[in-house]
């Protein structure tokens, strides 16, 4: 685009209520256009449009108002499409872009089909996703689109500079355009918007009908105010959306009728236990989505949360219980859905990656009952009863799994779409699609650089492999291994060293027979699932921040209760008693199939710089950040090596903890697969290790851990940004630090 030129020359609205008064005040904001002009049924309101300076000229003839303009939009009831389009067909020229803002898009069609016969290459039908129960050119503001998704629907006719134009446009407004086919967009807005607002307008009514309606008004309390609020927008558009949309609302309205007979039906037979569940259920998909839709939010808007950590003598002291294992969370939830019978969970991680998986499954119509309390109940469907999911699987923040369910989801017999957030959405997929692929997968990673959204096609008869892993990735290994309890004969992956095992232990714990011979784990298609009970363990991965927090304070003492040290993750451990922590590891035991035990750690002395070993490199992979700390905390060198995945985690590990440590003061250089950290620790010295800086997690959840418990030996106040993703995997973090003795402020 030329930058010194406005995007149109002349802009003419058709209609100017709340959508094209405040789309007006942008591109008037935004010098998006050298003309704006409107044409309004009532003189009052382009009268009222050009005292606002909203356009340049009004009229009440659209005629006048499209000639010479270069895009034309139509933002009046969709109703008065056809009349309208009749009177400028004439005027669009090869050129025009013509537009619409209407909710439903079926019928804006049919009404231009009618009229051009064939469609002009400038016709692209659009519907952006805001509004408000105010109506009127005096509600319009600019702000309306920030944060909203701008639906387009082009056409075959539609030519791509016009939907490339129109999307700069939307895109200036703050809002995120997507693009659908018009019958998608039909039925998708039946469910999200048209239904809710014929319940609302049904229900107010319904009440108003009644004798006793100036009760109904006078008491109504929360929920009769929030569920009739959209009854009070605009009849005229409404009434027009209902009849322009009819099919996809009636199969929207038959749905709801059906689900409201049933509850019914519970209410009146007395049936408790039914009616709890359907409420339970309808609850925990409501907060889930309240959550994506705040997480989403967030992200859009880049509204962060941060922590700040004042300086102080702290201590740091006292006996906790880690929340659940992530990946060991995830996998309950996987292969409790793929069992037969029933899988009880106890201790399960309610951060939002597991949460990710979890709804996952129940939209692929496993009935999943909780978590509560870390409680959760799989109803298992057996290896061939997931179900088609409506919609993209919506995966968070979390590579697990994204990577695991490729795996799961290639064998399957329907499609489907597999999408993240921000950071995931950057993350390396080729590296699970391209075994697939090898096993006979139809698998795409459509991002930019075989990044996700991850896109899968059904119906493919998988065949066993034999694979070298390129790297030590247990995702990776367990993406193949769950692809191949559906593949035909064996399949077998070779790790070019150890990872996390919890995959081959967990499949052995549902009845399924798992190998491992060296560095080989081999499985054969065809078995099958039993439910069983999973305990999931403390996540060590979570615990190493108390480690290391307490390693760097003076006379801390912590106790981890029941941690699971499966020795495919205790790297950790190893690594901070090679840099002298006094560290014990107590009452070793086995639950659930894992090993877990007590970890007492103590601030008794000076740790000291070491060279990591390479083969603990896998065994500590997400410990790093929270290691760099403790080594910033040592007496001389640590040097990392062998460890080039950590620039492919949530964020680049090592770059970001870089310029983190940098601005705390420390002499640390990045290497291509490691880091070198000039420690500042003296023996017997406890005094303040860090300078107190701003620094940036990059919403990477273990990095703004890390930089939290570095807080502890820092001289000034530390703020970290872009703490929110900390709920991924340790939500009770901030809680029990505080509780320990460390004092973080959160601000949202
Ligand atoms: C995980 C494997 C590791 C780890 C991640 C969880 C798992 O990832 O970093 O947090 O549950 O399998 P990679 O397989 O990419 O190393």
């Amino acid at each position: 685009m030329d930058m010194t030129q406005p995007l149109f020359k002349k802009v003419a609205f058709i209609g100017f209520g709340l959508i094209g008064s405040s789309l007006a005040r942008v591109i008037q904001q935004q010098h998006l256009a050298e003309h704006v002009v409107a044409s309004t049924r009532s003189e009052q309101t382009w009268q009222d449009a050009k005292a606002l300076g909203l356009i340049t000229e009004g009229y009440t003839d659209p005629v006048t108002a499209v000639q010479g303009a270069d895009l034309v939009i139509l933002a009046l009831p969709v109703q008065a499409t056809e009349v309208v389009l009749q009177r400028i067909a004439p005027y669009i020229g090869e050129n025009t872009i013509l537009t619409d803002v209407g909710s439903t898009k079926g019928n804006v069609v049919a009404a231009a089909e009618k009229v051009f016969g064939q469609l002009p290459q400038g016709f692209v039908p659009g519907h952006p996703i805001a509004g408000s129960e105010h109506t009127g050119v005096h509600a319009g503001k600019a702000d309306l689109f920030v944060g909203h998704k701008i639906i387009l629907t082009p056409l075959e006719c539609s030519a791509s500079w016009a939907v490339q134009r129109l999307t700069q446009l939307w895109q200036a407004t703050g809002a995120e355009v997507v693009c659908m086919s018009v019958e998608k967009h039909d039925e998708v807005l039946a469910h999200t918007s048209h239904l809710p607002h014929l319940m609302a307008f049904n229900l107010v009514a319904q009440f108003t009908n009644r004798q006793d309606n100036l009760d109904i008004f006078r008491y109504a309390a929360g929920g009769f105010r929030d569920f009739s609020r959209i009854a009070a927008s605009d009849p005229q558009m409404w009434h027009d959306i209902f009849l322009s949309n009819k099919d996809a609302i009636l199969k929207a309205v038959d749905g709801f009728e059906s689900q409201l007979c049933s509850i019914r039906t519970l209410i009146e037979k007395d049936d408790s236990n039914q009616l709890m569940q359907v409420l339970k259920e309808a609850q925990s998909a409501r907060q889930h989505f309240n959550h994506m839709l705040k997480k989403n939010t967030v992200l859009e808007k880049q509204v962060t949360q941060q922590f700040s950590i004042l300086p102080k003598k702290h201590h740091f002291k006292g006996t906790f219980t880690i929340p659940g294992d992530k990946s060991v969370s995830h996998r309950s939830i996987m292969f409790g859905s793929i069992a037969e019978g029933i899988t009880n969970v106890t201790g399960f991680l309610e951060g939002e990656d597991a949460l990710a998986t979890l709804q996952a499954f129940k939209d692929m119509g496993v009935h999943i009952e909780g978590p509560n309390d870390g409680k959760v109940t799989i109803h298992g469907v057996g290896m061939s009863g997931l179900k088609a999911p409506t919609k993209a699987l919506y995966m968070g923040n979390s590579g697990t799994s994204m990577r695991l369910l490729s795996g799961m989801l290639a064998a399957q017999q329907f499609d489907t779409v597999m999408t993240g957030d921000a950071s995931l959405s950057k993350r390396p997929m080729e590296r699970i699609a391209k075994p697939l692929r090898a096993m006979g997968a139809n698998i795409q990673t459509t991002g930019e650089k075989g990044t996700p959204p991850v896109s899968i096609t059904g119906k493919q008869a998988l065949q066993g492999i034999h694979y070298e892993l390129p790297m030590a990735s247990a995702q990776v290994k367990s993406g193949i291994l769950l692809a191949g309890l559906w593949a035909a004969g064996e399949t077998s992956v070779v790790e070019p060293e150890p990872t996390r095992d919890h995959t081959e232990r967990m499949l052995r714990a549902f009845g399924y027979d798992v190998k491992t011979e060296g560095n080989t784990i081999t499985l054969n298609g065809g078995g099958k699932l039993v439910g069983t009970d999973i305990q999931v363990p403390s996540d060590i991965s979570s615990a190493a921040f108390f480690m290391v927090a307490a390693a760097i304070c003076e006379d801390s003492d912590v106790t981890l209760e029941a941690v699971g040290i499966n020795p495919t993750r205790t790297g950790v451990i190893e690594i901070l008693k090679q840099m002298g922590a006094d560290i014990s590891v107590n009452n070793p035991r086995i639950a659930g199939g894992e090993p877990i035990a007590d970890i007492r750690i103590r601030g008794t002395r000076t740790l000291k710089g070491i060279h990591i070993p390479e083969d603990q490199v896998p065994l500590a992979i997400d410990e790093f950040p929270a290691l760099f700390v403790a080594a910033s905390c040592a007496e001389g060198r640590t040097i990392l090596t062998g460890a080039a995945e950590l620039r492919v985690k949530e964020s680049d590990r090592i770059q970001v903890m870089v310029d983190g440590l940098q601005a705390m003061g420390i002499d640390c250089t990045p290497t291509p697969d490691g880091i070198i950290i000039e420690g500042k620790g003296k023996s017997g010295d406890w005094s303040p290790i860090f300078t107190g800086a701003d620094v940036q997690s990059h919403h990477d959840h273990r990095i703004a851990m890390s930089f939290s418990i570095a807080g502890i030996r820092a001289s000034e106040k530390v703020t970290i940004h872009g703490t929110e993703t900390v709920a991924t995997s340790f939500p009770t973090f901030t809680q029990l630090a505080n509780e320990a003795g460390l004092s973080i402020d959160t601000i949202d």
